[in-house]
């Protein structure tokens, strides 16, 4: 099972976007079993809330199931239990070293990183979340070929 957990600032916008478009994916490819995927924040910004509305309405417009979602930060025990923590930009990983110390197992990429790098843009700053979800797309379909070429799935 590959554990997989993405991060963003506030847990409401860009990390459960990529956890339930990363989870569909999945499930198309029949790869559910693989994988084990969930998503948290760096910051208490919107701990407890649900995703945002913006999200969901682009989740819902393309097709994509959700459920309900309880905001959280990341934990240090999440650095250990998961084999991948995907983050949406360079800031992301800044705070993540404030919460884990120092990525000494090279678990922590940012999710562009699998396809030419670059950040996500925050919709929640930017209102934007069709360019977002673009980028989400791209980087989820760039992770996934990786993992399954490096842990041979397929
Ligand atoms: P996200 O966007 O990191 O993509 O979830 C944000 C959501 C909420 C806040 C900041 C960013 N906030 O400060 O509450």
């Amino acid at each position: 099972m590959i554990k997989v957990l993405f991060v963003c600032l506030g847990n409401i916008c860009r990390s459960p976007m990529a956890e339930f478009v990363f989870k569909q994916m999945v499930k198309e490819r029949n790869l559910q079993d693989s994988f084990y995927i969930s998503s948290a924040a760096t910051s208490d910004e919107a701990a407890g809330c649900n995703i945002h509305r913006g999200t969901r309405e682009k989740l819902r417009k393309e097709g994509v199931e959700f459920s309900d979602h309880f905001a959280r930060k990341m934990t240090p025990e999440d650095y250990k239990a998961y084999d991948y923590i995907l983050v949406m930009e360079q800031k992301n990983l800044r705070d993540i070293m404030g919460i884990i110390g120092k990525d000494s197992e090279k678990k922590v990429f940012c999710l562009l990183d699998f396809c030419g790098g670059g950040d996500i843009a925050d919709p929640w700053y930017t209102g934007n979340f069709d360019d977002t979800y673009s980028d989400i797309l791209k980087g989820c379909e760039a992770f996934l070929k990786a993992a399954v070429e490096k842990h041979e799935l397929v």
